[in-house]
């Protein structure tokens, strides 16, 4: 286990929107290189960058046409090389986006793939024998190809699966999971992992980590063992580099798959998405942080707790403020109950992760697709770094997406210590200062109450209370006694075993 990453705070990038250092309307990692100091200067020690590899474009990179050269319009491997090194300079780590289950139909191997003559790609994507035979159960193409066969997508329709075998085999044409064909995929991926490790990354974010083995087990047994293996590898030639998984299921993906880290999606109703969004419970949005004090804290301890308790010995969950694939958290929160939001986020055991923009409270906006964003494409829209022109993303007069005129930017954020900005400053600060909020230190939930406020939790020796609510609450506690209040969002006060809590506050005490 990495040992960095116990005080790590990590900031996605999604390359295209970030900043366009060269003012031909989309954004590049030079424009990275150039605001590292500003990410630094947030708190921020590490970085995952979404897939910045030469591609067609039909799902935002994640369609790779090849895996070991950067996509022109970002740059060169030159220049993410050197992104490796201005970053570890500021010491900054930077993870890579991996997508091992799948590529671009215009990757090489898959147009090899494709040819009716046997070659050594032939197995390399998931095939049907002939042109009339479907794959059941699961999306496929057919009558695309010189080759007889139908073959399996992982994804859109640009997106083939690859070949890692299949666990419970039903047709003749379905690999075995340790065939000569699957562990070749494998040990491509392996050596694609490899490659950007030796130039300086800092390990990987793994794309749909559970999607490799098709028709795997209950556990995907299948799956998590090739992750093992992966994970041999980064134990032995790679034990600095970090290793996080898209699984959301931190049992499987953790203790099965030997992973670091596994992040905490939004799923429909589970915990994460019950706390922060909530969109589709009957009757309206019921998150914990609205104001309007109608959320319940345990339907989200009750799916969080049993996979903290079970994989708190062997890794890290990790809890994001949104990603690229989710709607912005200020779509239904406010500038306050983000503020709220984030401090329990940043605050909680493992590994968080800021989204661009979220630390301003970016909005998400209605905007037309791009690149295959469909609706995700409203988190995707240009960093608002100030007042000049698109907000100073770029010169150019065609950007990217457009960019939240309207919006609040860095540089009004920055003069302003009330704002949302200085709140993820100061917290993230406040992460770095306490041992007790390193990724393993203890969890202990001190007074959660169905439909009740405020949420009070242990980390180590510093007790922290979140009531998200416009109403006052007070709690009682022997643990309080002896304390003082360390940081607070709001007000607070407290006396003896008595916490009492203002509208809308956070506090800390030790
Ligand atoms: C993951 C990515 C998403 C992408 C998909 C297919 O969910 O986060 O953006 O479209 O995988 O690669
Ligand atoms: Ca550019």
């Amino acid at each position: 286990m990495p040992e960095w990453l116990k005080d790590a705070v990590f900031y996605e990038i999604y390359p295209q929107s970030f900043y366009d250092s060269n003012n031909d309307g989309i954004g590049d990692l030079q424009g990275i290189i150039d605001k590292l100091d500003y990410i630094k200067d947030l708190g921020c020690n590490a970085l995952w960058i979404n897939p910045c590899f030469d591609s067609p474009f039909l799902d935002g990179g994640y369609d790779v046409r090849d895996y070991k050269k950067v996509a022109p319009r970002y740059g060169t491997n030159e220049t993410l090389v050197n992104l490796f090194e201005e970053a570890h300079k500021r010491g900054i780590k930077v993870l890579l986006d991996l997508v091992p289950g799948h590529t671009s139909d215009q990757h090489p191997w898959f147009l090899e793939s494709k040819k009716a003559e046997h070659n050594m790609y032939s197995d390399r994507y998931v095939w049907t024998t002939h042109a009339f035979e479907g794959i059941g159960g699961h999306p496929y193409i057919s009558g695309m190809s010189e080759r007889a066969g139908a073959y399996m997508l992982n994804f859109f329709a640009s997106q083939p699966a690859l070949n890692y075998g299949w666990l419970n085999r039903t047709e003749h044409w379905q690999s075995a999971v340790d065939s000569e064909e699957a562990i070749a995929t494998r040990e491509a991926i392996k050596d694609v992992m490899r490659f950007w490790m030796d130039l300086g990354c800092d390990g990987y974010r793994v794309d749909m980590a559970d999607s490799l083995v098709k028709n795997d087990d209950e556990n995907k047994s299948a799956t998590a063992k090739i992750w093992r293996n992966v994970r041999e590898m980064m134990d032995r030639d790679y034990p600095e580099c970090a290793l996080v998984s898209e699984w959301s299921n931190p049992c499987q993906a953790i203790n099965g798959g030997g992973f670091h880290m596994d992040f905490y999606l939004d799923h429909h109703y589970n915990g994460y998405n019950t706390l922060l969004r909530d969109y589709e419970t009957e009757g309206g949005d019921h998150s914990f942080f609205l104001k309007e004090g109608h959320g319940d804290i345990m339907r989200f301890l009750d799916d969080y707790l049993p996979k903290y308790e079970a994989t708190k010995n062997n890794g890290y969950i990790a809890m994001f403020t949104c990603n690229h694939d989710t709607p912005r958290l200020a779509r239904t929160l406010d500038e306050r109950e983000l503020k709220l939001a984030y401090a329990f986020i940043l605050t909680m055991p493992g590994v968080p992760f800021v989204y661009y923009g979220d630390e301003i409270g970016m909005k998400y906006l209605d905007v037309k697709t791009k690149e295959g964003g469909y609706q995700r494409t409203g988190s995707r829209t240009p960093m608002q770094w100030d007042e000049t022109k698109n907000k100073g993303f770029s010169q150019a007069d065609e950007i990217y997406l457009p960019v939240d005129k309207e919006g609040p930017s860095v540089k009004t954020q920055m003069e302003d210590p009330d704002s949302l900005y200085s709140a993820v400053k100061e917290i993230i600060a406040l992460k770095h200062r306490y041992a007790d909020l390193l990724a393993d230190v203890s969890f202990k939930v001190i007074y959660a109450e169905k439909g009740k406020y405020p949420f009070v939790y242990q980390r180590g020796n510093m007790i922290l209370a979140v009531n998200p609510s416009e109403n006052e609450t007070e709690t009682v506690n022997p643990l309080f006694s002896d304390t003082q209040i360390i940081f607070h969002i709001g007000e607070a006060e407290i006396g003896n075993d008595k916490l009492k809590m203002h509208p809308q506050s956070f506090v800390a005490l030790k």
